[in-house]
């Protein structure tokens, strides 16, 4: 490993740690020591943790070479560290084991399918605006609403159970937000690897609640799914065109211990609610931030939709410049910042060899700032996504959702349910930030990227 590594630069290693000592610090400051690491070496760098050697690659070839490959699609074993919460779930199952449950679950996200959740993402968002009412005119961090907003339609949409947190008070937004926290602290600080550690500081008291009530939500779920009659579905759905969600995909496959089908679940849960609410977080944001693109947003969607009637499947795919500034906000803040895989087989991308037993890991917050595709990489400007523009960008300048085949299966179901929240909200609401540029918003990463200070929103009625 270490002659095949040897033209790939790096920082100064360290005898037995390696370049370890670069991450001896608090994991609130993580986000700018990656940063500064991948702007000192902008074509891809090694690291070496003691024996273990992760590459972090920047470059959209050698990313691409990685990320399209079906043999290279075994998770880093750092990932394992959230097998407590979401056991083996998709997003942490290894590569055999993946590859059967990514088609039974795959089914479930057909665009037929996605089109019949449009009723449920307005039923959603409307109850958001309602909940809102209370908060006109505050200064709030959105964040809280959004997690519910979300819990609740990933609950409904993929498992059929009328969960109705947001009109509760519950902590199910401190929750999803504190475990991602605790779980970051024990990736990032070294020393909390030691349980006795990390129990002396007291997360590990505070992480067991958690864990409680989040499997207690699964728990929940998968019950309710057993009671034989799930009088709601008869309600929810007309019964010519049920759709086959998530969890009756894994259930009718017959292939899923009680075990199995708790730990998909829970990954479900995670996987969706956190950076659907964050993303959306940065959305409002930057609509408050730039009270122009805001206009031009509403005046699509009254355009589109008009101002009374409620969004329909089809409407969605005209709302092209909504679409724009969503992908935008994706590009300047990539909830899921930092992803990585395990690399299975000595691996030529082109300027090097990637050895066996690596890691690699994709700075996507970097990537997607680079001037080199991205000019002036701090401005707000939706026309990036013009199709002409895309087209002449490499596909993996971009990857908020990750690429190639275990890239993130909830794509589009993400993107039709937030154009269908900022048609609801927007028409009543007009929203503000209290950030007043890009450069403004200090950002940190849990296992997502997240406002360092909040999500400092406000809103006001039409
Ligand atoms: C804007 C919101 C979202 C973003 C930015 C996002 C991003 C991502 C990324 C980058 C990955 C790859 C992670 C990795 O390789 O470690 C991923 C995987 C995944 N995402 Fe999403 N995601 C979003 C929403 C959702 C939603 C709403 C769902 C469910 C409905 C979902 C379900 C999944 C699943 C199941 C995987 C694992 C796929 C696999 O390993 O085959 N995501 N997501």
């Amino acid at each position: 490993m270490i002659i095949k590594s040897w033209n790939v630069p790096g920082p100064l290693n360290l005898p037995i740690i390696g370049a370890a000592y670069k991450f001896m610090i608090r994991p609130e400051n993580m986000y700018n020591r990656l940063m500064e690491i991948q702007e000192k070496y902008p074509d891809g760098v090694k690291l070496w943790f003691g024996p273990k050697l992760i590459y972090f690659l920047h470059k959209p070839e050698h990313i691409e070479k990685i990320l399209s490959s079906y043999k290279l699609v075994q998770k880093d074993e750092a990932y394992n560290i959230a097998i407590p919460v979401i056991g083996e779930g998709l997003i942490l199952a290894p590569v055999l084991k993946w590859r059967k449950n990514r088609k039974i679950i795959m089914t479930s996200f057909h665009q037929k399918n996605l089109d019949q959740f449009v009723t449920i993402f307005t039923e959603k968002s409307y109850i958001l605006n309602s909940v809102l009412e209370k908060q006109v005119g505050k200064n709030i961090n959105i964040y809280d609403f959004l997690t519910k907003c979300s819990l609740d339609t990933l609950c409904e949409t993929s498992m059929k159970l009328r969960l109705n947190v947001q009109n509760e008070n519950n902590s199910y937004g401190y929750m999803f937000d504190k475990l991602m926290q605790l779980i970051h602290i024990k990736l990032g600080y070294l020393w909390n690897k030691f349980d006795f550690i990390y129990n002396i500081f007291g997360y590990e008291k505070e992480f067991r609640v958690l864990l409680k009530v989040f499997h207690d939500l699964s728990d929940k779920v998968v019950q309710e799914k057993q009671k034989a009659n799930n009088i709601e579905e008869d309600i929810l759905y007309q019964d010519s065109k049920k759709p086959q969600v998530f969890l009756d995909c894994i259930v009718d496959s017959g292939q899923f211990s009680s075990n199995e089908l708790r730990d998909e679940v829970s990954m479900f849960l995670f996987a969706g609610t956190e950076t659907a609410a964050s993303t959306l977080c940065f959305v409002f944001a930057v609509l408050g931030m730039f009270q122009d693109v805001q206009d031009k947003v509403l005046q699509e969607i009254v355009d589109v939709v008009g101002l009374e009637r409620d969004p329909e499947p089809q409407d969605l795919h005209h709302l092209q410049y909504t679409e724009r500034v969503i992908k935008e906000s994706l590009r300047l803040f990539p909830v899921a910042s930092l992803f990585g895989r395990s690399v299975t087989q000595d691996t030529d991308v082109g300027d090097f060899i990637i050895p066996k037993y690596a890691s690699v890991y994709f700075g996507v917050n970097y990537i997607h700032k680079n001037a080199k595709y991205w000019p002036n990489p701090l401005k707000f400007d939706p026309d990036r996504f013009l199709p002409e523009e895309v087209e002449k960008r490499h596909p993996c300048t971009y990857i908020p959702f990750s690429y190639g085949p275990r890239n993130c299966i909830g794509k589009n179901y993400s993107m039709m349910n937030m154009k269908v929240i900022l048609s609801i909200v927007l028409r009543k609401y007009k929203i503000h930030c209290a950030y007043k540029r890009i450069e403004d918003i200090k950002l940190k990463m849990t296992l997502v990227l997240r406002f360092k200070d909040g999500a400092k929103v406000s809103v006001t009625l039409r």
